[in-house]
């Protein structure tokens, strides 16, 4: 079966309790029934409805286990060339940015371990130093 193209009318229509629709990374998803138990709260998601949804779900650092979530509530693939322009870059957004965090992260270990590699060559060079005089 064909995938459905959302288009920015219908995802306009839906941005109330009674029917959620979000737009994210090109895709729409109805979590109208999800919106309940979702962690993050209703307002938040009800705020992203009519309008591009993917920076505010990326801003937030999604786990793994969120983003399994989207297939089940999936609808359609957004309109390419409707009136609400989505900038197709975002699609790759999530790779990026957990690479900057992992590289953030990797930076921060470096700060440990460099000072205690110094201090370890210090003290081996005083051992042997020390040794052979
Ligand atoms: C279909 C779309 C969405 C799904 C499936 C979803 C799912 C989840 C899940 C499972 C969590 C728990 C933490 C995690 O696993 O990352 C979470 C947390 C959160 N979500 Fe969403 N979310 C969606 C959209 C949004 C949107 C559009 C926003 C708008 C800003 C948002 C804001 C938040 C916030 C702020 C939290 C953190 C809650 C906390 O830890 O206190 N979410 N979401």
């Amino acid at each position: 079966m064909a995938t459905k193209i959302v288009t920015y009318e219908e995802l306009k229509a839906h941005n109330s309790k009674d029917s959620i629709w979000l737009l994210v990374h090109e895709k729409v998803y109805d979590v109208t029934k999800f919106i309940d138990e979702h962690p993050g709260g209703d307002e938040v998601i009800l705020a992203e409805t009519g309008k591009d949804a993917t920076e505010a779900f990326e801003d937030v650092g999604h786990s793994d286990e969120a983003r399994a979530l989207l297939p089940d509530l999936f609808v359609g693939d957004f309109e390419k060339d409707g009136e609400l322009k989505v900038k197709s870059a975002t699609k790759s957004a999530a790779t990026p940015s957990t690479a900057v965090n992992t590289a953030v992260q990797q930076g921060s270990n470096l700060m440990y371990f460099v000072p205690l590699g110094l201090l370890g060559a210090y003290f081996a060079w005083r051992y042997y130093s020390s040794g052979s005089v």
